[in-house]
């Protein structure tokens, strides 16, 4: 066994250990590789081999586990479905896991999993932790979810043998079976813990007053607490990866097999995590979640609500944050569109210095972006534009669910009449970055919005773009696609199509 697990006898409070709990067990950990995941660390040294490794990307849903934490008040618990391939071990600092193995109780099954065996939603069986993982999560946070609701709560789950019609009838039939008033066993050793219904004191034991410092395997975890102490981590050590979510820095271990050495956390950072929506602006922290800031942009634009659906599965936007997705610079990142339309500005801090840079000034070239060394993204500003502006989005991918765009428009359009008072446009998987259309806009700024304006828009897109060609889709295919998207959105505003779903072989 690699950890070290220290058992449940007193809380260690110093800054160099790893706690969290599973099943009423606290674990303390030292001298732990901290870029080993969860799973490995299920698995491989807890010898709970009921959450199964299918994929190790986050893509098949295999490994889903939960996580509960504090809400941001800190008076409440929040459950999450999470996937723990991806997930780096001391990110569970402070938290509670439950695993399919914390289901059972005195032999009992879970009434999520009770319904799976009445409505035979296993057959190899590979899968199915997984799903009643995703399906515990859904059970525990919604009540009554109508039939989209439950397929959206599936998105990152992948059946290869059962299909999934007797694994939904199972979610709507799971709260038949009874109601679970406290999921977590209690070891009779756990003097030191309050009992598990009293969930919320729990954490707060676990909550901590200075940061994190952790090493294990020669490698370095910081886990600051403010802003003030990741600017001054940051200027310490320049060469550190910034962890935020780590969607897509758990993908750097598990599949480039690269080295981590220093390791900068900002899941704990107060002013990351904070979020405020005024007259004016939504203010969303750097690490706050893809789903809680996606809540917020959605109120204000609903134009935007299928895009995010779309956007990977829940356990990837429970764990990966719109800061992550910003600062990766993916040509292919699917919030920077419309975010670039809304006309978002970001907060950069370096040291005791911020700036404030557009969105669509912000990436120089492909994974170069306009971020200095020791410089992080602390915040993002997403304009709340008048009710009079329409903010769409359309995500063109092979798949409905889970998969990569290989085109994404996003509009922004404000009319007086039949004339154009505002338009702008940008496109994913078009370019090397992300990037607003300017021919385009220019096609269309001050004209009537009218089919001879969108075709000399069309126009105005093929000089903005050279798209290139890739296992997703051809050069030739991408452009006509947003160019006929662009049709697409003409013609929704004019009320002739609905906005609908945008996946090829659906
Ligand atoms: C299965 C799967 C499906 C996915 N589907 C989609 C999809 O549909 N659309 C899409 O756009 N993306 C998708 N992604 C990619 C990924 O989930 C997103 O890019 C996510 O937003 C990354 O956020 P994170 O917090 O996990 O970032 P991390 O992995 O923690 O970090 C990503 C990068 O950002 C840097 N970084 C993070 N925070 C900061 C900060 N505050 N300041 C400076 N640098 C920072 C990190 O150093 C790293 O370089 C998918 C990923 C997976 C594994
Ligand atoms: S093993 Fe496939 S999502 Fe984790
Ligand atoms: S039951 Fe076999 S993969 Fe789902």
């Amino acid at each position: 066994m690699r950890a070290t697990v220290k058992g449940v006898n007193g809380i260690d409070t110093t800054s160099d250990t790893i706690r969290f709990v599973i099943d009423g067990e606290l674990y303390e950990l030292r001298d732990v590789d901290p870029t080993r995941t969860v799973l490995q660390f299920l698995r491989e040294d807890l010898g709970k081999t009921g959450t199964k490794e299918g994929c190790a990307e986050g893509d098949c849903g295999a490994c889903t586990v939960n996580i509960v934490e504090l809400d941001r008040n800190g008076e409440d618990v929040a459950v999450r479905a999470v996937n723990s391939c991806i997930q780096f071990l001391p990110t569970l600092d402070g938290k509670e896991l439950i695993t399919v193995e914390s289901l059972v109780r005195d032999g009992e099954m879970h009434p999520v999993q009770q319904a799976m065996v009445e409505h035979h939603g296993s057959q190899c069986g590979f899968c199915t932790p997984g799903f009643v993982m995703s399906l515990f999560a859904l059970y525990k946070t919604n009540p009554k979810p109508s039939r989209q609701e439950i397929d959206d709560a599936l998105a990152g789950n992948l059946c290869r043998c059962t299909g999934y019609r007797p694994i939904i009838s199972a979610a709507e039939a799971m709260y038949d079976h009874g109601v679970d008033t406290d999921w977590l066993r209690q070891p009779a050793a756990a003097k030191k813990l309050p009992p598990p219904g009293d969930r919320i004191e729990r954490l707060k034991q676990l909550s901590r007053t200075t940061g994190l410092q952790f090493q294990g395997s020669g490698k370095r975890f910081f886990a600051p607490l403010t802003s003030d102490e990741l600017a001054g981590l940051l200027a310490s050590h320049p060469d550190a990866t910034i962890l935020a979510g780590g969607t897509d820095i758990g993908l750097w271990v598990t599949k480039q097999h690269r080295e981590l050495d220093t390791v900068i956390y900002t899941g704990r950072v107060a002013e990351l995590n904070e979020v405020n929506a005024t007259a004016t602006h939504i203010d969303i922290g750097a690490a706050v979640s893809l789903a809680d800031a996606m809540v917020l942009i959605v109120e204000q634009y609903p134009g935007l609500d299928e895009l995010f659906r779309r956007f990977a599965s829940p356990p990837i936007r429970n764990a990966g944050t719109l800061g992550g997705n910003i600062a990766n610079g993916s040509p292919i990142g699917d919030a920077m569109p419309a975010l670039m339309v809304a006309g978002t500005t970001l907060t950069l801090r370096r040291g005791r210095s911020r700036r404030e840079v557009p969105l669509d000034a912000f990436y120089l070239d492909y994974q170069v972006k306009d971020l200095r060394e020791a410089e992080f993204v602390e915040s993002v500003h997403v304009p709340v534009l008048g009710d009079d502006v329409l903010l769409r989005s359309h995500k063109l991918s092979k798949r409905f669910d889970q998969d990569i765009s290989a085109v994404c428009n996003a509009y922004c359009l404000e009319l007086d009449g039949d004339r154009v008072v505002t338009f702008r446009m940008a496109c994913g998987g078009m370019a090397t970055t992300v990037r607003r259309a300017e021919n385009c806009e220019s096609a269309v700024a001050g004209k009537l919005w009218n089919e001879e304006t969108i075709a000399a828009a069309c126009k105005g897109l093929a000089q903005d773009f050279e798209p290139i060609s890739d296992m997703r889709a051809s050069a030739g295919y991408r452009l006509r696609a947003a160019q006929n998207l662009l049709r697409r959105f003409y013609l929704e505003t004019l009320g002739e199509v609905e906005q609908t779903v945008y996946a090829y072989g659906r």
